[in-house]
């Protein structure tokens, strides 16, 4: 059988650069010292260069999964907003700090539109949006975002971990915007998914009181290492991104050719729409005997997403155009 394809977590399914993956070697050797001091300079300076802003506005962290955490913990004790369908840790880190989330249903005719009202955004205290959204793909509009902005005096904490693949960002927005905060990760764009790296953009004053929840050594010395390094080969990661998206293209009017609703997508992943729970788990579970791998709606990764839809993250052409094979001859032979 061929060797397994895993179209579940959405990291990169491309190889890193051998240079990088040598230069990363050789700093194995360093490892029984502390990261940076704990202050993260070299890192912070790099990422902020990126980030197109300065470095007192930046926080690395233990992963995305880490900055909303730290969100949650800092901002969320009133009352969080969470949109939905949605990548389910806002939920998650909510429920463990035992703090009231309320759920906002936005998928309506697989549309996805971020629809805060007013009310709501008065109460609450952390509003979270996911730019583009996991697991739908939808891009959100800059306008709304503002608007969402101008409403709250609550945190407004975009998710940008895969702003790579839309090139929509909001960043520019935290000097007008004091309740804006972003988050970003290198695992989807930049292939660090093991090693954990994001980090959080925002004002100095929401960034200080963000690190109060966070340990001093948060980024272990391999992640700061590789962060500082990976940047070095942005040329290279460009390309694969452009390459990623031209596949998600092509994957997704090839499923769309036979039937199956995808909606648009501006990341890295798609979604697609099996119209009942019966013959989704049909698929997903043909694809899995199949040795493809990909995350269904009753899996732990989303908050709210019904259970007749399948996101496949995006591989390479060649296992994409595998894998639609694959669906093009079970969705012809069984419905
Ligand atoms: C929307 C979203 N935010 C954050 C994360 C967490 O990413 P990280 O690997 O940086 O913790 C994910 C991972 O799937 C995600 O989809």
């Amino acid at each position: 059988m061929r060797k397994a394809i895993h179209l579940d977590h959405s990291s990169l399914k491309y190889p890193l650069p051998e240079l990088l993956l040598q230069e990363l070697s050789e700093e194995l050797a360093f490892i029984n010292e502390y990261p940076c001091g704990g202050c993260y300079e070299e890192l912070t300076a790099k990422l902020a260069e990126y980030a197109g802003t300065t470095p007192d506005c930046i926080l690395p962290a233990n992963g995305s999964d880490e900055v909303i955490e730290s969100i949650t913990r800092a901002f969320g004790r009133k009352l969080i907003l969470i949109p939905i369908p949605t990548f389910s840790q806002y939920e998650a880190s909510a429920e463990r700090n035992k703090f009231n989330k309320k759920f906002i249903p936005c998928l309506e005719e697989r549309q996805y539109q971020l629809d805060y009202c007013e009310d709501d955004l008065k109460k609450a205290s952390l509003v979270w949006i996911c730019n583009p959204n996991n697991p739908t793909g939808s891009p959100i509009p800059r306008a709304v975002i503002k608007k969402i902005l101008s409403s709250t005096s609550g945190i407004v904490a975009v998710d940008e971990c895969n702003y790579e693949y839309s090139g929509e960002s909001v960043i520019d927005l935290i000097e007008q915007y004091p309740n804006l905060v972003i988050s970003r990760s290198f695992s989807k764009n930049f292939g660090l998914a093991g090693l954990r790296l994001g980090f959080a953009v925002s004002s100095n004053r929401n960034i200080v009181e963000i690190a109060r929840y966070l340990q001093h050594f948060r980024v272990n010395k391999m992640a700061e290492m590789a962060g500082i390094k990976v940047l070095k080969y942005l040329d290279y990661f460009q390309d694969i991104w452009q390459k990623i998206a031209h596949t998600r293209d092509f994957f997704a009017k090839g499923l769309s050719d036979t039937g199956i609703v995808v909606l648009p997508s501006k990341s890295n992943f798609v979604l697609a729409d099996f119209l009942t729970e019966g013959k989704t788990r049909q698929v997903w579970h043909y694809l899995m005997r199949e040795n493809v791998f990909t995350v269904a709606a009753w899996e732990k990764e989303f908050s709210g997403l019904d259970n007749h839809y399948i996101r496949f993250t995006i591989s390479n052409n060649e296992e994409m155009a595998y894998v639609l094979e694959l669906l093009q001859r079970f969705l012809r032979n069984t419905f």
